[in-house]
């Protein structure tokens, strides 16, 4: 990646902070601020610690083994973690413990115990034995959001077979080309899932994926819709049929440390998706120990995690961290807003949920459709609040602080991606003071630090990269079949540390503020602005609910802003209304962050994760090559982003 500037300027400012409720931090899980100087002062200590707490076949000889940039996390060390998420429960109080609380999108219930969901596992993992796969061979699961998903993913860890995700919600060709290139040899599918009430075929996009692909021998098939779809005599089985038959004990295989876990493909939106690779045991050891310092699980939580599985963010924060915690791990099937914006707080009020981890676009949205959704159910069960995935604006921060969590919750913001596996930057929620928008600081035995382009530290208040100075128990072992890649992306800019990718700024208080991509920072007359602080800005109007911001050449300025506005529900767009949204990021920012054009629209193009596809719109609106769209993620979303911008623009007055 070229950078053309040390540093980027950083406009934003917010003042208010939120110290712990004096209830919360009693009772926390951490309530001494030592556990970060300790930390700090020996890190592999600190893990090491944390890593004793889980059941080992095999204690570890070596905390780490660092050959940058190629970590090994408890060398030495043999562990399964099927073995550590389920019969480590099994055989002890939490046998009878609801493990997984699952709620169909129509409202079907199903509830695993522990002892349920091992049995379920145990067979699973027969079944796939009985379908010729051994240690080492690569899965592919390609399911809705129900129970049997974190099933097969446990199945495959019990047996020692990295399995590679897919979300349910791509299409046949992103499963083709991951297919092909974990070489899977077994699929696990669903006749269909359900979207806004919807069948989405799931079955149907496998059978064309795997054409022309030999290495598939197997499809099991889930009957969920129960809607008819052809069955490949001799490769495809029906998952109940191959369960009746299952032997319900199936030893879990002692792995390696350093064994591989999962690949999870990524990408942003160009380039050829990214396989990252997770460990076995150091991606366990970070998943346990954050999801029980950051939620600060007790044994009579309510935990749920709205992500879908089929992102890293369910795969640590749903599945794996929850499980290894003991905790109960709730899943929902559908969306916020159907049949009505009421569901998830219905969903809150029914179940007692008691932590809840969410996504700023999800709290836009629920802010768009107004707080008398929310009002109409009693969210006192709640304690604790979440936040993944972008940086969340103030103004959403505090709707989220005081609608949802009735100004008592603490709001955990948790920064990390795909590759750290786990939260590296974060709250600890009954010790730190939050600053709305910051993700504050490093989870204790991380290094997190902001540096300019030669990979020097620069000061307070000035925006620079988001770099990681020391290797991390989850972090990504290398990309599939592709170290050099791996080095290229994360390893070439700095040297010795890992490159995020994000821009974020230090304050005064050392807290990390922490600015989006690096690719969506825009040059305007000199200044080097993150587009998010223009669109945090647009956001903390009243009448807005959602901006997207990109740049695009402009003959004086080097470049100009063009701003994209979605509006709260029941306000009215007008000319006089974009002059008034101009000058409040003048008044709340500056004179050269006010956006040189404001479109309003109904919505902004997203990827399947949420994500705004600014780097799309921005190629668009500058008249750029987009490069090879073929190995685009989503090769519809060129087009996609096309047709919104002609009716964004056709329509502007
Ligand atoms: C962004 C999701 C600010 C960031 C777990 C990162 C965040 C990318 C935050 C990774 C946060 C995630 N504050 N930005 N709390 N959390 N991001 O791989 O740009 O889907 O690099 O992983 O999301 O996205 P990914």
């Amino acid at each position: 990646m070229v950078v053309s500037s040390a540093t980027i300027d950083s406009l934003l400012k917010e003042k208010e902070q939120y110290p712990p409720p004096e209830s919360f931090r009693r009772q926390a899980v951490v309530r001494d601020p030592k556990i970060l100087t300790d930390a700090e002062k020996d890190p592999e200590k600190f893990w090491a610690d944390q890593a004793k707490e889980l059941r080992w076949s095999k204690p570890w000889d070596k905390v780490l083994e660092w050959d940058p940039p190629f970590a090994k996390w408890f060398v030495g060390g043999t562990i399964n973690v099927s073995e550590n998420c389920l019969d480590r429960h099994v055989t002890s109080a939490r046998r009878n413990k609801a493990a997984i609380v699952w709620e169909g999108e129509s409202g079907e219930r199903r509830v695993f115990t522990y002892h349920h969901l091992w049995r379920e596992v145990n067979k699973f993992a027969n079944v796939l034995r009985s379908l010729g796969v051994k240690r080492g061979d690569r899965v592919t699961i390609y399911m809705p959001m129900i129970p049997e998903l974190p099933i097969a993913m446990l199945a495959c860890a019990r047996i020692g077979a990295p399995h590679s995700v897919i979300f349910g919600g791509f299409s046949s060709k992103a499963v083709q080309d991951r297919v092909a290139d974990a070489e899977s040899h077994v699929i696990v599918t669903a006749d269909a899932g359900y979207r806004r009430g919807a069948p989405v075929l799931l079955k149907k996009a496998v059978d064309e994926a795997v054409e022309g692909l030999p290495v598939v021998r197997h499809v099991v098939v889930y009957k969920r819709a129960g809607i008819e779809v052809t069955m490949k005599e001799g490769r495809d089985v029906w998952w109940h049929e191959a369960m009746a038959k299952a032997d319900d004990w199936c030893p879990p295989e002692p792995m390696g440390a350093a064994d591989p876990l999962f690949i999870l493909y990524t990408s942003g939106t160009t380039g050829k998706p990214k396989g990252v690779v997770h460990s076995t045991a150091g991606y366990l050891v970070g998943v346990a120990a954050t999801t029980k310092l950051i939620f600060d699980l007790k044994e009579d939580d309510f935990y749920w995690c709205t992500a879908d599985i089929g992102w890293v963010t369910g795969h640590s924060y749903i599945v794996y961290g929850p499980l290894a915690t003991g905790a109960t791990s709730f899943m929902f099937e559908g969306v916020p807003d159907y049949p009505k914006p009421n569901r998830w707080w219905q969903l809150v009020e029914e179940y007692g949920v008691t932590i809840l981890y969410t996504a700023p676009t999800a709290i836009r949205a629920c802010m768009r459709w107004g707080e008398d959704w929310p009002k109409m159910h009693d969210l006192s069960s709640l304690r604790l609040l979440g936040t993944v995935g972008e940086p969340i604006n103030p103004e959403a921060w505090r709707w989220y602080y005081r609608t949802i969590g009735g100004s008592r919750c603490p709001i955990v913001d948790t920064w990390w991606q795909t590759e750290t596996g786990m939260v590296l930057i974060t709250p600890l929620p009954g010790i730190a003071t939050l600053k709305p928008g910051s993700a504050t600081r490093p989870f204790p035995g991380v290094a997190a630090e902001v540096v300019d382009e030669k990979g020097h530290t620069v000061g307070a208040g000035r925006g620079g990269y988001l770099v990681i100075s020391r290797p991390w128990p989850a972090m990504l072992m290398t990309l599939y079949k592709d170290p050099e890649r791996y080095k290229a992306t994360y390893w070439s800019q700095v040297p010795g540390k890992y490159f995020t990718g994000d821009g974020a700024r230090l304050d005064e208080d050392s807290y990390f503020w922490l600015m989006g991509r690096i690719d969506d920072v825009i040059n305007i007359s000199g200044h080097r602005v993150g587009t998010m602080e223009v669109e945090s800005a647009l956001v903390s109007h009243p009448k807005v609910a959602e901006a997207a911001v990109v740049g695009k050449p402009h003959a004086l300025k080097g470049q100009a802003l063009v701003a994209y506005v979605v509006l709260r529900t029941g306000e009215e767009r007008s000319e006089p209304l974009k002059d008034e949204l101009k000058k409040h990021v003048r008044a709340e920012i500056g004179p050269i962050a006010a956006p040189d054009e404001i479109y309003i629209t109904e919505k902004l193009p997203k990827t399947r994760s949420g994500k705004i596809m600014r780097r799309v719109i921005r190629a668009l609106v500058s008249g750029q090559e987009i490069g090879d769209t073929t190995t685009l993620e989503d090769p519809g979303a060129v087009e996609e982003v096309k047709k919104w911008l002609e009716a964004v623009e056709g329509k502007a007055p």
